[in-house]
């Protein structure tokens, strides 16, 4: 069960939502019944082909709420979607799945979704004919889905299901108090005889719903081997270091009962790899792609986007420089870390490539980090930002782009580096998580770290200069480098298989 799920038409807003869609679909190939579980989002019951299945009676906020459960048919074979309507899904803004809270009430909107979809979760195994042979709960979501279990009598069921955790970023844990607002446990829960040690936060006095399942599920998986390790260790802000974040105690006393793995994610090669469009065609798609979001909202970053396509030569530059991901802390962050002269990393790049080439950025994300990214494509006519999403126009960046930058401060195991690879652009990646695991400094791309945010920073700055001098004079060496980059596989079989191995048949 997860917030999301690829397989379902407007199920997606990040990397767990094709985790959510692949790794059930090669589960399934090795032979495993699957049924992915979301909230239906006020939608997702209305998609093609959907089929009621019947309703349930899940007890939240100290009533006996209705709730409904769909059958809708994802893109992927033998493996069921199910989704769980009712009112309290519906989604602040149409199309989003996340709500952004203000600083003084995190994750409030959400957690109260997820709270509730936990709890009908819950109630739906009780109503199944036999017990599963697992449970498995993605990120904070599908957390107090270990709390129920523990502490509702009632779910007896669930209670002997075994259950399975994937952390697919720590960065989120969904705290929120026990008491003392609309938006906390005991509204929810009311009544509920609980420890509030097992549940609570290392360091605040709240609820933490990922602390909550790393305690009390049975294994913990995160999605790559680097990130298991680096979570073990205190995140080091000093240092430039992202690590447990407040969770690592926990996380150790797992992998010192044996429960902690780390899988890498896997990728799709399904499809033969096709050819970059011809420069004309990329700008016309780029083109129309910004032109209906300004048809949505005149913002000044996509008038100024169409006027830098607008500028841009009829011939391609010499190097096209790619980026696509959420705009937010995570990815962002090394970007724009400034030098002691205040010139921030994307600026020195921009100012490396000069006038031979292009950088393209796509993502949308934090309101600050987009106004930065604008502010310097302003000034640089060598970089177009696209704010949005836009899998057309990210597919298309990924075949096109000669080099991939993904300087992200952390990364559990990170999907964009495996897409341009598959593509066969390299990436510049930092050293950490996933991003360690997947690229080879020299071999299949280019790597860079360093001990503080701002050496990172400048090692990034270092990486990319490399990588262009490289492409400008050892053509030789590029081209193997390219291929080897195109020929990487992180097959999601390998990956299926060692969960099989390594975590469901140890339950
Ligand atoms: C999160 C992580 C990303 C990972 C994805 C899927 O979005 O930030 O690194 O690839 O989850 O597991």
């Amino acid at each position: 069960m997860a917030a999301e799920n690829a397989a379902l038409t407007g199920g997606k807003m990040g990397g767990i939502g094709d985790v959510i869609r692949d790794l059930p679909a090669a589960l399934a190939d090795l032979g495993l019944q699957i049924t992915v579980l979301t909230p239906s989002y006020g939608s997702l019951q209305k998609l093609p082909g959907a089929r009621a299945l019947g309703s349930l009676q899940s007890n939240f906020r100290g009533i006996n709420q209705k709730v409904d459960v769909w059958e809708v048919h994802g893109a992927v074979g033998t493996v069921r979607s199910l989704v769980l309507d009712h009112n309290l899904f519906m989604p602040t803004e149409p199309g989003v799945i996340y709500h952004s809270d203000d600083d003084d009430r995190p994750f409030a909107t959400d957690a109260n979704k997820f709270a509730f979809f936990s709890a009908g979760v819950a109630s739906w195994v009780e109503t199944l004919e036999s017990t599963p042979a697992a449970i498995h709960l993605h990120d904070w979501h599908a957390g107090t889905v270990a709390a129920l279990r523990a502490f509702e009598p009632s779910f007896e069921r669930l209670r002997q299901t075994p259950t399975v955790l994937t952390i697919h970023n720590l960065a989120y844990q969904g705290q929120r108090p026990f008491t003392g607002d609309s938006s906390a446990f005991d509204e929810w829960f009311p009544g509920l005889d609980y420890t509030p040690e097992q549940i609570a936060d290392p360091v605040f006095d709240c609820y933490n719903p990922m602390a909550a399942a790393i305690r009390l599920a049975d294994r913990i998986n995160t999605v790559s081997p680097t990130y298991a390790k680096e979570i073990l260790r205190k995140s080091d802000p000093e240092r430039g270091f992202v690590g447990g974040e407040g969770l690592e105690g926990d996380l150790n006393t797992a992998a010192e009962q044996h429960r902690l793995t780390g899988i890498l994610n896997g990728c799709d090669y399904s499809m033969p790899r096709t050819r970059p469009a011809p420069w004309g065609e990329f700008l016309k798609l780029a083109k129309t792609t910004v032109g209906a979001w300004k048809a949505e909202a005149d913002a000044s970053v996509h008038r100024l986007a169409l006027e830098r396509l607008g500028q841009l030569p009829r011939r391609r530059p010499p190097h096209v420089l790619t980026s696509v991901g959420r705009v937010v802390e995570q990815k962002m962050r090394l970007l724009l870390e400034a030098d002691n002269d205040g010139v921030t990393a994307l600026e020195a790049v921009l100012d490396r490539l000069d006038r031979r080439g292009h950088f393209f950025l796509l993502g949308s994300g934090e309101p600050r980090y987009e106004g930065r990214l604008e502010a310097i494509a302003a000034d640089h006519e060598n970089m177009t930002y696209f704010r949005g999403y836009s899998e057309a126009l990210s597919n298309e960046l990924y075949r096109t782009g000669d080099l991939f930058l993904m300087p992200s401060s952390f990364e559990p195991c990170g999907i964009s580096q495996l897409l341009a690879m598959r593509e066969g652009q390299p990436c510049v990646v930092h050293g950490v998580g996933g991003l360690a695991d997947t690229v080879q400094d020299g071999v299949s791309g280019f790597v860079f770290r360093g001990d503080t945010a701002q050496e990172q920073s400048a090692a990034f700055v270092e990486c990319v200069a490399n990588a262009l001098t490289m492409r400008d004079r050892q053509p030789r060496q590029w081209r193997r480098l390219r291929e080897q980059a195109a020929g990487q596989r992180f097959e999601w079989s390998a990956s299926a298989r060692q969960y099989i191995e390594t975590v469901y048949e140890c339950l």
